[in-house]
């Protein structure tokens, strides 16, 4: 029978580049359709504006980064102690192969080893995800924009847990090479990025990526960022259908364990990404997460309280711009089908001004 580790982690692009940055917040209110109320710091948060002090948030960007590094560290080190046969991913697509010509509610990546130039633009025909378009090479590690890393794949065991889900009536997709984005899309790759914190480690794990369509609503709206100007407030109607509901995402993470339960494999389970984005809240005129709902499931996860996590609702994600959880929604349902209630370790990173908060989370193998 396998062992499973439990892991969360986010995946925050910023992180990889330079530290000592301004805030995003200043990059989020750059557009002509947010209301001038909203441009105003003066109306942001009293934390947010502690956050930014008077350097537009530079000295906050680089602690937060300080701590967000020291909680990479600790994930690894769990990680390198569990030497795992292979790294189960579970992150969003923004934009990158989920486009206008498919998007499933699931997908398994049963990629081929493969090497990824994380540093290199990515050019896509059918347009490349928001989150791209402003592409630099300049990275927080100086490494020059040629950097290869050969990443290994696990074919064998990403097709055995396709057929397993497939027998458990989750209906999942799955593909065997990228439909556009021609690398490892940003969820995984920024993982395995963060994962060799130091640069002293490499990666020598097989990784199977799982997509979820975390981005629902927004997924092709957005084109993987920032709304397009002038659809601030745009009608229901307008907007994408919605990414499969944070029970669902529990179901398929509990299917998954039961799956991998008759496999041999020591497999490590991650739930990669920042909770509520900024970008992605309505309610704050996508200038600030939901910090306050954050925290309730934070408090929910500390306490292994896996039924308030069931219960938020798809209109509550999408409310308060925690679409990318349902990375970590697939984790929950996963650790509560697993019997382990109450995480070994857990951290919460929170932050009005570096576009989300951001949590870390251990659970145990045994
Ligand atoms: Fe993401």
């Amino acid at each position: 029978m396998a062992e499973i580790l439990g892991l969360g982690m986010s995946h925050y692009p910023l992180m990889a580049r330079p530290t000592g940055q301004k805030s995003i917040a200043f990059r989020l209110v750059d557009r002509p359709d947010l209301p001038d109320t909203a441009k105003d710091p003066g109306n942001w948060p009293e934390a947010m504006r502690r956050e930014l002090a008077d350097d537009q948030g530079e000295a906050y960007q680089r602690a937060h980064r300080e701590a967000f590094g020291a909680e990479c560290r600790k994930i690894r080190e769990t990680l390198d102690e569990f030497e795992p046969d292979a790294v189960l991913i579970w992150g969003d697509d923004q934009y990158e192969n989920f486009k206008e010509d498919i998007v499933p509610a699931f997908c398994l990546l049963a990629y081929d080893d493969m090497d990824v130039y994380p540093y290199r633009p990515v050019v896509d025909p059918i347009g490349s995800s928001s989150s791209t378009f402003e592409h630099v090479s300049a990275n927080a590690w100086g490494e020059p924009e040629d950097t290869r890393l050969n990443l290994q794949g696990n074919r064998d065991l990403a097709k055995a847990i396709a057929r397993g889900l497939i027998a458990e009536k989750v209906d999942i997709a799955y593909a065997y090479q990228p439909l556009h984005f021609p690398s490892l899309s940003h969820a995984f790759l920024n993982t395995v990025l963060f994962l060799d914190w130091d640069r002293d480690r490499g990666w020598p794990y097989p990784i199977i990526p799982f997509q979820i369509n975390c981005y629902g609503e927004r997924v092709i709206v957005n084109k993987g960022f920032i709304s397009p100007v002038g659809k601030i407030n745009l009608p229901d109607a307008e907007l994408d259908p919605p990414g499969p509901t944070p029970e669902r995402c529990m179901e398929v993470g509990a299917a998954v364990v039961r799956v991998l339960s008759q496999r041999p494999e020591r497999v490590a389970l991650i739930a990669s990404s920042s909770w509520s984005h900024a970008f992605l809240t309505p309610k704050h005129d996508f200038v600030y997460p939901d910090v306050e709902n954050d925290r309730a499931m934070y408090d929910a996860l500390g306490r292994g309280d896996f039924d308030f996590w069931r219960s938020i609702t798809n209109e509550q994600v999408y409310d308060r711009g925690q679409q990318e959880m349902r990375n970590w929604w697939a984790l929950m349902g996963a650790m509560e089908a697993l019997g382990r209630a109450t995480p070994s370790y857990h951290a919460f990173i929170e932050s009005y001004s570096q576009n989300s908060n951001k949590c870390f989370v251990v659970y145990d193998a045994n």
